[in-house]
């Protein structure tokens, strides 16, 4: 096994971090689609799909190294929003706090001297970057139209569909 056991529990339990991610994606995307804003729904649709994508990665890597990879149980998503705003400011506090995850894994295969590990959090690193700062502008644009104009934000989204991302950011 490439990895040591604590390396391995630390990355199971990102796997349920992931996982936990992309379900309460897939609860704020039926809420506007319930609400009738189908770009939002559509954009946090993919989200959802990313973010399970990360969940995948963890789970090929664990087993790659050699380890055992297991699902941690899940929390209850959020299902209920007053505002978009709301919906959106938790999805940006979510990845804040997804990317002190990462970094403490990063902290934790430097002090293993586990240099495979660190290799592979890379690239999520890169992703968490990319991430917050999609969701910082797409939280500010919400602001800026408030809730009786999010058909801009609707229109906004349509118009950059297809992107990896749907809104500008700091590498683009
Ligand atoms: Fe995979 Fe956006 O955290």
């Amino acid at each position: 096994m490439l990895i040591s056991q604590t390396m391995n529990e630390a990355l199971n339990q990102q796997i349920g971090n992931e996982f936990s991610a992309s379900l309460q994606y897939v609860a704020i995307a039926s809420h506007f689609a319930a609400e009738t804003l189908p770009e939002l729904a559509a954009h946090f649709f993919k989200q959802a799909e990313e973010e399970r994508d990360h969940a995948m990665r963890f789970v090929n890597y664990v087993v790659e190294a050699g380890g055992r990879a297991e699902i941690p149980a899940i929390p209850t998503s959020q299902a209920e929003f007053k505002t978009v705003e709301e919906a959106i400011q938790l999805s940006l506090d979510r990845e804040k706090t997804v990317t002190e995850q990462i970094n403490e894994l990063v902290q934790l295969a430097l002090k293993e001297t586990d240099y495979i590990t660190n290799n592979f959090l890379a690239w999520f690193l890169t992703e968490q970057l990319e991430e917050v700062s999609s969701m910082e502008n797409l939280l500010r644009m919400v602001q800026r139209a408030g809730e009786n104009n999010l058909l801009f934000v609707e229109d906004y989204l349509a118009r950059h569909h297809g992107r990896k991302t749907a809104m500008p950011t700091a590498q683009t």
